[in-house]
């Protein structure tokens, strides 16, 4: 599959990130958002990112250029054009079906519509389209320039042929693509979020302070980042929501959120991105 213009939904972190991480590898990128001022941070995000990474002689310049020529849109009439659509919106399950069903009718025939999403159902997603067999999971991880792995979810109509395309995508864009079916939290969140949410539990009881506890995960375990730095890096709120989605979908209160976990969301305090989570960043 001839695969040269990507349409990446929604700047933020996830979105800016691909975008990022495909316009480097070759692709021709439009980047999308609904919000303005989202579009402008995100494309600011991309030039400090690849002036970095240019830097560090990680990209060339002809790399860094690429990436400074992402396109961008405030509304979705590049997918009429594109060979490849990765959504990367906000979680939220109703917005996302909606988004899916006016992607089915912009985005070309045989074109396969990739979701971002950490754990809303690929099945449920591809349902909202006529193109079950081309709707995937293309979950990449923070910060995406950075991380190796790419999780390729299958939903239960995805087929063979979307699936190898999707990890030929993730290679040529420097990822190590791991298969997974369509789970509750498929392979990653499935563990990480857990593990987090016990951190907040320990936390809650008072058995050690955030320091002590992401201390023995970076030291004891050799984790880049401890488990309560990382919910702050990945946000509060996506943590939680991932927590509701296991205890609920696979009926097991072993996945119940830690009550500290939901009132740290409840006061807004959603990490970095708020500038409060368990640490604080600045105002
Ligand atoms: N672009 C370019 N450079 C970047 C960057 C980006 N987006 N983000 C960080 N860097 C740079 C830093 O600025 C730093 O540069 P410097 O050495 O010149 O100052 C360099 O990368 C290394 O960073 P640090 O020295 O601060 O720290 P580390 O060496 O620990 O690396 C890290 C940073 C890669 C983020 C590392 O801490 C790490 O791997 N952490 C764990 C991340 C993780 O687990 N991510 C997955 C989250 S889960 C997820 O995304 C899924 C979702 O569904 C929940």
């Amino acid at each position: 599959m001839d695969i040269k213009k990507i349409v990446v939904i929604g700047a933020g972190a996830m979105g800016n990130g691909i975008a990022q991480t495909a316009a480097v590898s070759g692709y021709q990128v439009t980047m999308t958002d609904v919000i303005e001022e989202a579009l402008e941070r995100g494309t600011a995000t991309i030039a400090k990112s690849v002036a970095k990474l240019a830097e560090k002689g990680r990209i060339t310049e002809e790399q860094k250029t690429a990436a400074l020529g992402i396109e961008t849109s405030l509304d979705l009439k590049p997918v009429s054009k594109a060979d490849l659509v990765i959504e990367a919106a906000p979680e939220i399950p109703k917005l996302k079906m909606e988004l899916f069903t006016e992607l089915d009718k912009l985005a070309p025939e045989g074109v396969i519509l990739a979701t971002n999403t950490s754990s809303i159902s690929l099945t449920k997603i591809a349902a909202a389209t006529q193109r079950p067999d081309k709707v995937i999971g293309m979950h990449f991880f923070n910060p995406v320039p950075l991380m190796k792995l790419l999780e390729v979810v299958r939903g239960l109509a995805t087929s063979d042929e979307t699936t190898a395309v999707a990890f030929e995508i993730g290679k040529r864009m420097g990822k190590e693509p791991v298969e997974a079916m369509d789970s509750p939290g498929f392979i990653s969140n499935r563990i990480l979020c857990p593990m987090i949410n016990e951190a907040v539990f320990v936390l809650m009881e008072g058995i050690g302070s955030p320091e002590a506890i992401d201390t023995v995960m970076k030291l004891g375990m050799n984790h880049p980042m401890g488990p309560l730095a990382l919910a702050d890096m990945i946000g509060l709120d996506v943590v939680l929501f991932v927590m509701e989605v296991l205890q609920r979908d696979l009926g097991d209160d072993k996945y119940r959120p830690a009550p500290l976990l939901r009132k740290m969301v409840d006061a807004g305090y959603l990490g970095r991105k708020t500038k409060k989570g368990f640490y604080d960043y600045g105002a």
